[in-house]
């Protein structure tokens, strides 16, 4: 709470100013005069266009416990809530009241509850200067301006830095990168930062006599020096995990959610919370290839998989995510990213905005908000192109649309920057924060070596040019598992475009995303077809051929094959 101003009398907050975002605070605990204050309201606007927002609300009780609340403000413009999440929202002229759902009154002394809302305006969208909590008045803004006012930027009340990325080095794993450096050639990339995966709860303390979280957190300081550095992990044990694919099914069945709760994230947490690593930049990706599965994967869709409806019915997806962003984005130094599938997967019309809104519903389940959400991850260990160059989604061919390609199949995108950078407007424009980045996983989408093209397509139909000038040279969209032809894409770095705090390598190069046969494991690793090279297909892939590379370990184990040819199809190229 870097900004919060003191005052004698009740209290504190800012006006909205001269931008898209301002904060009304109350005064907190250490404030003089605090403890007289019986409620705090912080509303912030989040996210403002030329005639709406989206505002957060986060109301802390400071009397006697409620089983049911209601807060009411009045605008001194002409705002109006035109919908709202977490809360019932009715307005009167200027007067709004907003009361609990049936799933959220309960308002224990101490204890906060958030909701948001969309609203319309013209003209100034300034922050309501009086809130009351069942009819008692919590905190007054005198719209004074002074320290904290006009301006100054907006707060950051979190402390966090707004790209993590920005300003730092990344965190090098000792233990991927010795093996990338036993590789011939190896040693030119066994330098970059890539994600360190906690697969499973032995990993927290270390597997097989490899290093634990501690041990890389130690190893991360002692890698940081005086600068400021960055160590990107990635948290991922869901119960049922994997349900669409069974490479990497994990070690919780689809119940053991409270097992995941308290072996895997509270100790994570605690880690991670313990002053000594304080000055780290932690970031953490949280599950991926989780939620979209209960969009795309689920009846009535004919992708749809027995265990993939086992989760949606059990919510024990949105409940375990909900919970490590709730748990870990209440560290000041960690920052959460929500794995947002990929372009090949999310792109059709269909999936993207229903899944947008999973993404909003786990990010406000078990105590979740959409502030413990600092941005969104893309293509995680998978192969989409960065960039297509030789076709737009847009370009015609004979009067054909691209998107009537068998490529792009109907999708809205051809490559997963434009997906990054829509999908991360779309997440703005419901309610997450204006400020998130999305990341992009370019580990293995690089598309490099003989086989690149250098130019468009022939103009004979759209399958001819699309096909003829496409760098990602998958046999199908759908295809993920150790795809032939891939490379290394963009080396991680951070701010490579708007909206995109970095590109990164999560899924470390050389490590396997799945065996090419059945290999006996005690890992809970299952055979996926998908990643043997005579599979013929599933619906998923539109029952093509699988492009997998051959003679692959299981999901996760060192697969020097594939490390070779990434490095040999790298785009950018190696040298
Ligand atoms: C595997 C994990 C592994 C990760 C990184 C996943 O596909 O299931 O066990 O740690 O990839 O290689």
């Amino acid at each position: 709470m870097s900004r919060t101003r003191t005052r004698t009398a009740l209290l504190a907050a800012l006006t909205l100013v001269g931008g898209a975002t301002g904060t009304a605070m109350a005064a907190m605990p250490g404030d003089v005069g605090a403890a007289a204050v019986p409620c705090t309201v912080d509303y912030k606007v989040q996210n403002q266009w030329s005639t709406g927002f989206t505002a957060s609300v986060t109301i802390t009780n400071n009397g006697a416990a409620k089983s049911a609340w209601s807060v009411k403000w009045s605008y001194a413009g002409n705002q109006r809530v035109t919908s709202a999440w977490n809360a019932k929202v009715t307005q009167s002229g200027a007067a709004v009241t907003a009361a609990n759902e049936g799933y959220n009154g309960q308002l224990p002394t101490g204890g906060s509850v958030n909701f948001g809302f969309q609203g319309s305006y013209s003209g100034t969208n300034a922050i309501p200067a009086t809130f009351t909590l069942d009819g008692v008045t919590c905190n007054v803004d005198d719209g004074s301006g002074g320290p904290g006012g006009p301006t100054d930027p907006p707060p950051n009340p979190s402390g966090k830095a707004d790209n993590p990325y920005a300003g730092a080095k990344g965190y090098v794993n000792p233990e991927w990168s010795a093996k990338a450096a036993a590789e011939p050639g190896g040693s030119r990339i066994a330098n970059q930062p890539t994600g360190v995966w906690l697969d499973r709860i032995a990993a927290i303390n270390g597997v097989n006599g490899g290093m634990g979280l501690r041990d890389h957190l130690d190893e991360a300081l002692r890698q940081k020096g005086t600068g400021e550095l960055y160590i990107q992990l990635v948290i991922y044990n869901l119960p049922g995990r994997d349900c669409s694919a069974l490479a990497s099914n994990g070690e919780l069945g689809p119940t053991e959610i409270d097992k995941y709760k308290t072996q895997y994230i509270d100790p994570i947490a605690a880690i991670l919370a313990d002053p000594k690593y304080k000055d780290l930049r932690i970031v953490t990706t949280i599950e991926i290839d989780s939620l979209p599965n209960l969009v795309t994967n689920v009846t009535p869709r004919p992708t749809a998989t027995p265990n993939c409806d086992v989760m949606k019915a059990n919510g024990n997806y949105q409940k375990g995510v909900g919970y490590a962003l709730n748990k870990l984005g209440d560290i000041p130094n960690v920052y959460n990213y929500i794995d947002a599938g990929h372009h090949g997967w999310l792109g059709w019309d269909d999936n993207f905005g229903p899944s947008a809104d999973m993404f909003k519903t786990a990010a406000t389940t078990e105590g979740a908000t959409v502030s413990d959400v600092h941005g969104f991850i893309v293509n995680t260990a998978n192969y989409s192109a960065l960039k297509e160059d030789h076709f737009k989604i847009t370009d015609t061919v004979n009067g054909t649309s691209v998107r009537q390609s068998k490529w792009v199949d109907w999708n809205r995108y051809t490559d997963e920057l434009s997906y990054a950078q829509a999908m991360r407007d779309k997440l703005v424009s419901i309610g997450f924060d204006s400020k998130i980045g999305m990341l992009i996983d370019t580990s293995r989408n690089g598309w490099g070596g003989t086989a690149r093209p250098t130019g468009p397509g022939a103009l004979t139909n759209v399958d001819t040019y699309v096909d003829g000038g496409r760098y990602d040279r998958r046999i199908h969209l759908g295809n993920w598992c150790n795809q032939a032809g891939a490379g290394l894409g963009e080396r991680p770095r951070a701010n490579p475009e708007p909206g995109i705090d970095a590109y990164v390598w999560m899924k470390p190069p050389g490590e396997s995303d799945g065996s090419s046969k059945e290999i006996p494991n005690n890992e809970g690793k299952g055979f996926d077809r998908m990643c043997d090279p005579t599979y013929t297909g599933n619906p998923r892939n539109n029952n093509n051929m699988s492009g997998a590379l051959p003679d692959a370990p299981i999901s996760g184990h060192w697969f020097s094959a594939q490390f070779q040819q990434l490095m040999r199809n790298a785009y950018p190229p190696l040298s």
